[in-house]
């Protein structure tokens, strides 16, 4: 009896753990899932939200549709990793209520328990997001958005909403949203970035519950084609000083069209931002990066992630069943070229432990066409490609799929101009302004190039001269591209290329 009754527990538990292994298996192999960036298993993500890093772990909370893959009834959805790569979604943190959605904000680690919300032993986290009132915004009524707060005892799996919200009144812009907190040491209070359609608004704080306005940035500078959402402030060293970058995303008329984030640098006096910056800068000038910010409490380290999609098209994109992909985490730091001041991104160096050991090629001189893959043990579609020491002439980089579709990516001398071109690289038609071509000016006066390129199933980020010039775009083709090449018009002189095979992050 004992005997037959183990064994009917081991066929049961067997069969149940088969079952689990497939539904695994399945959820991240559906065609179009990113195998190294985050999305979520179901339905419709855009923004990261409330990035913050505690006890070890890095909190990525996410706009997040749960019912359906569009757009609407935005909670926060939420997702924790140790190394920026291995996901774990977790149960959804915050829900609207009677103030409305949940829309973007930020989270932070409240280490004084200034707010008074958790203990010094065991300090809260507190989030400020903004509430959207769908209600108001059918009315047609200006307050339509306002900033509340809510705060977790458990180390950010569970939160609760503060009473007396919102902690921030409309103050007359119908776009009043994404507030970016962060900690200013030298007057020991917080302050806040707001975007307010076409300006940011500074607010502080002693205790995260009480704003007052202190200033505001942004009419007369930088970009207006499109209103101005998710800002983010930080200081960062460039050299031998600090400097204070202004993260402002806008939406739409980006410098390909669509969703695209600029950024001011300049200084910061705890009241007021201010910039010598005349021209606008772009921090990715591919498609599909947007709503970008950086993780909270990450020290000296400034680790930045946008949305994978761009607002022209992102609800229509062929996958399912979810919609949304974030970008691959990237470290921010200032440069000076040519006496002017901007940031660069590369990858974090936890992506190495997700990469296979480098092939590299030296010395590579070629006319015409150079079929790498050929010279590669193996390869994989998904990699990561480092080209060093190029000349500065036409070239491309083209993936390819046994469809004969195509993805460029390449620079263009007469232009001085990086591009992205996924006209041929497969599907397009969902969306009419899926935009086809984009392209991006060469910064760097450098007599030869340095090039990384990531490239997922679906997407490929490109940070041209070690980070300075950045774009990111995805794509959709119909079969897998298993196809490297590069081609010159003329003669390309290369002083190394390496490849490495990226690995996929859910457990296959
Ligand atoms: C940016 C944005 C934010 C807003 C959120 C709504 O993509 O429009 O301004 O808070 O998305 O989901």
């Amino acid at each position: 009896m004992t005997k037959l009754h183990n064994l009917i527990v081991l066929i049961f538990i067997t069969a149940l753990s088969a079952v689990a292994q497939s539904k695994k298996a399945v959820v991240y192999s559906e065609k179009y899932r990113p195998q190294f960036h985050f999305s979520p298993k179901a339905h419709w993500m855009n923004d990261p939200n409330g990035m913050v890093y505690v006890n070890g772990t890095y909190h990525l909370y996410f706009q997040y549709n749960p019912t359906a893959n569009v757009p609407g009834n935005i909670h926060w959805g939420h997702a924790t990793s140790k190394d920026l790569f291995h996901w774990k979604e977790k149960p959804i943190a915050l829900y609207p209520d009677s103030l409305g959605l949940v829309f973007s904000g930020s989270a932070v680690l409240d280490k004084h328990n200034t707010s008074g919300l958790g203990t010094l032993v065991h300090p809260p986290m507190v989030a400020l997001y903004a509430s959207h009132s769908v209600s108001k915004e059918k009315m047609g009524k200006t307050d339509v958005e306002t900033q509340s707060l809510a705060y977790s005892n458990d180390a950010g799996l569970t939160w609760k909403k503060y009473k007396g919200n919102p902690v921030i009144k409309n103050m007359g812009d119908r776009d009043f949203r994404d507030p970016k907190v962060i900690w200013y040491e030298p007057q020991k209070k917080w302050v806040m970035v707001l975007a307010a359609h076409d300006h940011i608004d500074f607010f502080a704080s002693k205790n995260l519950i009480t704003w007052i306005k202190e200033s505001d940035f942004g009419r007369e500078a930088g970009d207006h084609a499109g209103v101005w959402e998710c800002p983010d402030l930080f200081e960062l060293q460039n050299g031998n000083k600090k400097q204070w970058v202004l993260i402002v995303n806008m939406n739409p008329g980006g410098p390909n069209g669509g969703s695209a984030t600029q950024y001011f640098v300049g200084g910061f006096d705890g009241q007021k931002f201010t910039t010598y910056d005349k021209e606008t800068k772009w921090l990715n000038y591919g498609p599909d990066n947007y709503a970008g910010v950086t993780w909270s409490n990450t020290g000296s380290r400034k680790i930045f992630l946008g949305w994978m999609s761009n607002w022209l098209y992102g609800d229509k994109v062929p996958t399912s069943p979810w919609r949304g992909a974030m970008t691959t985490s990237v470290n921010l730091a200032l440069k000076e070229v040519n006496q002017k001041t901007y940031l660069v991104s590369e990858p974090v160096k936890e992506l190495q432990a997700i990469t296979s050991i480098p092939k590299f090629l030296n010395n590579i001189s070629f006319e015409h066409t150079y079929n790498i893959q050929s010279k590669l043990p193996s390869f994989g579609n998904k990699f990561i490609f480092k080209l060093k020491d190029v000349s500065v002439a036409d070239f491309s980089i083209v993936l390819f799929n046994k469809n004969s579709e195509q993805l460029k990516i390449g620079y263009d001398k007469a232009k001085n101009i990086y591009y992205i071109n996924r006209d041929h690289a497969g599907i397009t038609a969902f969306q009419k302004d899926f935009i086809k071509l984009s392209t991006a000016p060469r910064l760097s006066a450098s007599p030869k190039i340095n090039l990384t390129l990531i490239v997922d199933e679906t997407s490929a980020e490109l940070f041209a001269d070690d980070g300075l010039t950045n774009m990111t775009g995805i794509f959709f083709s119909t079969s897998p591209m298993t196809g490297l090449n590069m081609y010159t018009p003329g003669k390309l002189n290369i002083g190394s290329l390496s490849y490495a095979k990226i690995g996929s992050v859910w457990g296959k």
